[in-house]
Formats: C-alpha cells, structure tokens, sequence
C-alpha cells in the first residue's frame, strides 16, 4: 500500500469520527480490552461501526444476527440500536474471543439482548436452523471469507423482505479482482460476489473504504424476494 494517501485515510477518518461519531467509555474500553488481550485489530473501525448502527436503526431491526465477534466491538455498535426486546445472536469460533467479548458486552450494559454462540459457523447457522429460528432484519458476514458465499445462503435462508446482509473485507487492497489470487479468502469473496449477481432474491452493491483498517470495501444487500 502507497504511505502517503493510507496516513491522509486515517487522518479523514479521525475527521470523521471527531465529528460524528462520540466518544463512548464502553466502546473505548471493548478496543482497549481487545489489544490488551492480544485479539488481532480486525474489528471495524469506529466510523465502520457507527454505519452498521445507522443501517440497524434505517431498518429498524428488532433481531440481527452477526457472524464473526471477536471482541465484540461490531456487536456492541448493532445491539445499541436494538429495542429493549430486541435480540442479537452473534457466532464465534474460538472461546477465548468469545470470553473477551462477554466481558465487553457486559460492560456495555447490552448482554441482555445478545447471545454469543461458540463453534465453527457453519455448524451454530445448521443448530440455529433445527431451532426454527425466526428471520433476522439485518445480518453482518464478517468471519473466515472462505466461507463467505456459504454464509450468504444461509443469511437468506433466515431472512424476510427487507433484511439486510453487510458482509465485510470484500476488496481487500483490490485483491479481489485478481481471479489468480489463490489466498482463500479472495477466492470465498469472489464466490459471494459471484452468488450475489446470481441470487434473484436480492439487490447489492458494494463500496470501496480506506482508513485505518487499510483500503478495503463491504458489500450491502437487501432481500427483495
Ligand atoms: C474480522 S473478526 C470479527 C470482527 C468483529 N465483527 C468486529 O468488527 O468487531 C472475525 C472473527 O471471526 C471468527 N471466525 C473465524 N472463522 C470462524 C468460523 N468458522 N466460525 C465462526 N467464527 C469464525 C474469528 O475467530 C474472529 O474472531
């Protein structure tokens, strides 16, 4: 990546996030507690994290569901826009992320509306399906992007008219766009965007970010069938 414009991207990004996005001891404390527990930094950015909050609050989600916590600082963002009797289900690999999440959830006052699942994906979507689990109003892809076009299929199988699925990391550097990049995360992205163009029951589109987290991109559908 070119220094120059990535040191002129964080400092927008601080612009914007000076400006629009207040300062929250809870959310402060969730990315201080994640680098002091060694989690990797790959959870949204602040602004990041404020438009999955915005798009809970445009679709008035009363149940959201996340694939991938980490620490879960994406999660405290989405749940904060959840009604009192809302509910955010969020899936997590590895129980140590998990355990750091709970305690972050828990300092953020939004435990009571979320529940953390452990285990591989793929297997919490299976056990959540045999549960006849009600539709999500917005679903945010954001875990092993091999999985990605996998995760899509499921996110529609729990959908309704009108949710919408966020999935994050779809640009990677412009990697994707490489049909030769072996790395199997650019490979699942190119599957999702392939099973995006071809799935009748939705409309996408997908937006290229820069700042601190490096230039990459999301993409945004709704379910309209
Ligand atoms: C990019 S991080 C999530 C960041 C989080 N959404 C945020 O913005 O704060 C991806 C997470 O997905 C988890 N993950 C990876 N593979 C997974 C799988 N197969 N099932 C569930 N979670 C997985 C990783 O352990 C990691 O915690």
């Amino acid at each position: 990546m070119v220094k120059a414009p990535l040191k002129r991207w964080v400092a927008v990004e601080r612009f914007i996030v000076d400006h629009l996005v207040s300062h929250d001891a809870a959310l402060d404390a969730a990315r201080e507690a994640n680098t002091g527990a060694g989690l990797p930094p790959i959870d949204v950015a602040p602004n990041e994290g404020k438009l999955l909050h915005l798009l809970a609050l445009m679709v008035q989600a009363r149940r959201i569901l996340e694939i991938g916590t980490l620490g879960g600082y994406s999660t405290i963002w989405m749940a904060r826009a959840l009604p009192a009797d809302g509910r955010l289900i969020t899936l997590e690999l590895l129980p140590r992320h998990a355990e750091i999440a709970q305690a972050n959830l828990d300092r953020a006052g939004v435990s009571p509306r979320v529940e953390i699942r452990v285990g591989p994906a793929l297997e919490s979507l299976e056990r959540l399906a045999a549960e006849g689990v009600e539709p999500f109003d917005l679903v945010f892809i954001d875990a092993d992007k091999q999985n990605n076009a996998a995760y899509l299929k499921w996110a529609l199988r729990f959908s309704r008219p009108g949710t919408v699925i966020v999935v994050d990391n779809v640009v990677r550097d412009g990697a994707i766009i490489d049909a030769r990049d072996q790395d199997p995360g650019i490979q699942g992205s190119r599957r999702l965007f392939e099973a995006l163009a071809a799935e009748p029951r939705l409309t996408a589109t997908a937006l290229q970010t820069v700042g601190s987290k490096g230039y990459d991109g999301f993409a945004i559908a709704v379910v309209t069938g």
